[in-house]
């Protein structure tokens, strides 16, 4: 079910906090690791912490409220997370009143919030993450009633609407449009912390979408673990249509999609609709067809190489980037080979590699046939010397051909304004121009292409 924060305890709890701190200059510090929902989710714990009272700060030095949103798809996620909180530590000794919390999918494990409650004492909170609208209240408990908080298995499976943002770019939103994901990959911890899948209303997201727009947006990306399952009162097909259909100058792009819900209407409306950007980011994962059963993928090699070959047929520029998982249980070099030989077929302009990591609670995590650690390294390995040089003959392909960029800043170097954005094919485009530029779509002809980067002149 859908429900407004006007209907929920958050304005309550948020009047309530700004009563206790009114005067008092407080500042609020949110890091964020790993995906663009755990982006988009920290842009609404900025906008609620500010509708609470707090200013927005950019350094934990100063902060009075610190908040980590956390990711726990692989261990060094985690790791990480721990050791940014265990360096936190003297900033609160020194600090007694200052609040520190754990959002994210780490708040969505049993034994973590379990671990920061018995040996994280200096922290008060964990806010799992589709409860953001109780962020107002652990706040007001931590800091009314010095109680510390650790909410667990509390998710309703309601979406809450109306949660204030504080967005990091004017130019380019993240707007999610479903949570959860239903898949069950057998390596993957989501399902388990971000609960089942639940779209939201098609008018609540046009409506996100068009205020968007109006106040200069450039780019909309549309997020969900599993965007094109979407299903409201439409299809993801639908939906994007619908969004392509407002006016104004402005992209679509969405992450992430799962293979299997790449309908032949989807490929149609991407073909026919150039607001939607020209790129599609396709999880591979593995190329042998025994690994992606055991990884309970649901698609085969061919099903994958079917799905790319209508995309290119449909669209023929548009460029494809995809995850991989190297090592996963019972990987064998056949299996292994298969994957390489997906990357030689499909040649991805960008492949993002992971190392298998077993994850609590997760089948794969439970399977007796872990791949070696340094064979895992040894394969990535290769798989890069592969993936390098695609990339790069990828890459080279742009050299002299004008592409639209959407301008993200500009620094100053040597007297020169150097300017950033990004191609249709995400990748990086360095060019000369002016300040002013940033967050205008320009023309650039790409005069050097290196695997990652472009490098062009603007000429318009
Ligand atoms: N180990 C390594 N990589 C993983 N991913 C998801 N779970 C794991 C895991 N346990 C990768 C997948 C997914 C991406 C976001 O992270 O490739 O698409
Ligand atoms: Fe994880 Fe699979 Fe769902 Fe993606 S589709 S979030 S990999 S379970």
């Amino acid at each position: 079910m859908n429900v407004n924060i006007e209907n929920t305890e958050a304005p309550f709890y948020i009047s309530k906090v700004r009563e206790l701190i009114c005067g008092s200059h407080l500042k609020v510090y949110v890091f964020t690791f790993g995906c663009q929902q755990n982006e988009a989710d920290s842009e609404k714990i900025r906008g609620l912490a500010k509708a609470m009272g707090y200013t927005v700060t950019d350094t934990a030095d100063n902060a009075d409220l610190i908040i980590l949103n956390t990711c726990a798809i692989r261990e060094h996620a985690e790791v990480k997370a721990l050791s940014m909180l265990g360096r936190l530590k003297s900033l609160k000794q020194n600090k007694p009143d200052m609040l520190m919390g754990l959002a994210g999918c780490m708040a969505g494990e049993e034994h973590n919030v379990r671990r920061l409650k018995s040996d994280f004492k200096y922290v008060d909170f964990t806010l799992e993450p589709n409860s953001l609208d109780k962020l107002p209240f652990l706040i007001y408990s931590a800091l009314k009633d010095g109680q510390r908080n650790f909410i667990f298995g509390q998710d309703t499976g309601d979406i809450t609407e109306g949660l204030p943002h504080v967005r990091q770019s004017s130019h380019r939103a993240w707007v999610s449009i479903m949570y959860g994901c239903n898949n069950f990959c057998s390596y993957c911890i989501v399902p388990y912390v971000r609960g089942r899948e639940r779209s939201r209303s098609k008018d609540d997201i046009l409506a996100e979408c068009r205020d968007l727009i109006n106040n200069g947006c450039r780019e909309i990306t549309l997020l969900g673990q599993n965007v094109n399952s979407y299903n409201a009162e439409c299809d993801f097909a639908d939906l994007v249509s619908a969004i392509s259909e407002i006016d104004g100058d402005f992209q679509i792009r969405f992450m992430t999609s799962h293979p299997k819900d790449v309908s032949d209407k989807l490929i149609d409306v991407i073909a026919k609709k150039p607001k939607i950007a020209p790129h599609y980011h396709l999880p591979l994962q593995s190329g042998s067809d025994r690994i992606l059963a055991a990884m309970n993928r649901t698609y085969d090699k061919q099903g994958f190489l079917n799905v790319v070959r209508k995309l290119r047929e449909a669209k023929p520029d548009i460029s494809l980037s995809t995850d991989i998982i190297v090592g996963f249980p019972g990987e064998t070099e056949e299996d292994f080979n298969d994957t390489l030989d997906v990357l030689s077929l499909v040649r991805f302009d960008t492949v993002y590699s992971f190392i298998y990591s077993p994850r609590k609670g997760t089948p794969a995590a439970e399977m007796d046939n872990q791949v070696d650690k340094e064979l895992k390294s040894e394969r990535m390995s290769r798989l890069l010397e592969l993936q390098d040089k695609i990339s790069l003959e990828a890459s080279l392909a742009y050299e002299n051909r004008v592409i639209k960029i959407l301008i993200d800043s500009a620094e100053d170097k040597d007297g020169e304004c150097i300017l950033k954005g990004r191609a249709d094919n995400n990748k990086l485009v360095i060019a000369k121009g002016r300040e002013e530029m940033v967050g205008t779509y320009r023309n650039v002809k790409i005069d050097k292409a290196l695997a990652f980067n472009l490098y062009g002149t603007i000429i318009d």
